[in-house]
């Protein structure tokens, strides 16, 4: 496992009782304490040839580095994972930079903690080999419930469930921001789970960010987000 991060720690957590789970940081003494925390063991990056599945959990931004970096050390037949939230442009820039006998799936966890009921993973199969199908077993081992799409799929889905929630919330967040010094009184309970959820985005902003900038269907589906509030503006204002 690549990365101490969010992604990194909750898939630890799923993985450690159906695999043999080893955590790699940039800093291995992070990595060794992390990965006590979950009881699984901490790895240098000399771990990678020694490893079936490379799965890294490091920012969107930073993956195309580190298969450059990595992919010398990754054996024949392992596969490669990445866990990035926008597919569509990535996908391919990962491919061109894996060695040829190395299998490539690209997986998007559509939850961040280990303790959500809720575990569904997209899964795009990029490059098959006889690895995959036992990472997806142990995928459904651990809990989680996986679906095939393909990149495009996938990043005009999560234009609705990601970019136009996210966008929607974090507009919302600065009007509320203005207004609640004098209306924290009146906080309903439907506002408070709202309020809620804008935490958990503000949590992942980051990875909300990116989502925005990088899904090449999302500036579409902010603008129609947009021309509807103002439609509905209208209609209320008559
Ligand atoms: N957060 C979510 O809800 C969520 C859900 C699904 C998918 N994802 C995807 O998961 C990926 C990681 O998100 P996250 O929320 O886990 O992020 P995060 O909490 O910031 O963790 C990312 C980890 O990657 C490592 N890292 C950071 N910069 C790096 C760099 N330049 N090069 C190499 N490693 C670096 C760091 O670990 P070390 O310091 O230990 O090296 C860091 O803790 C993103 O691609 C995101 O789209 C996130």
């Amino acid at each position: 496992m690549i990365g101490t991060g969010k992604m990194g720690r909750c898939l630890s957590t799923l993985l450690r009782d159906h695999a043999v789970v080893t955590l790699h940081s940039r800093d291995i003494k992070k990595a060794r304490a992390i990965a006590r925390r979950i009881g699984v063991d901490g790895a240098d990056i000399n771990a990678i040839s020694g490893s079936d599945v490379i799965l890294a959990t490091i920012p969107t931004g930073a993956l195309q580095r580190f298969v450059e970096e990595s992919a010398g050390a990754m054996r024949p037949g392992a596969i490669f994972v990445d866990v990035s939230s926008v597919k569509v442009g990535l996908v391919e820039e990962v491919l061109k930079r894996l060695p040829k006998g190395t299998g490539y799936v690209s997986i998007h966890p559509l939850f961040t903690s280990p303790k959500v009921k809720e575990k569904d993973v997209a899964f795009i199969p990029v490059r098959e080999t006889a690895t995959v199908e036992r990472f997806l077993e142990t995928l459904s081992k651990s809990g989680m419930s996986i679906f095939r799409t393909t990149a495009e799929e996938h990043d005009r889905a999560t234009a609705a469930t990601q970019v136009l929630h996210h966008f929607a919330l974090l507009a919302m967040e600065m009007v509320l921001q203005r207004h609640m010094k004098s209306s924290e009184r009146f906080k309903t309970h439907s506002l408070r789970k709202t309020l809620a959820v804008i935490r958990l985005v503000e949590r992942n902003r980051e990875t909300a960010v990116m989502i925005q900038k990088l899904n090449k269907f999302g500036k579409g589906v902010r603008e129609e987000f947009i021309r509807e509030a103002e439609a509905l503006d209208r209609e209320f204002s008559n």
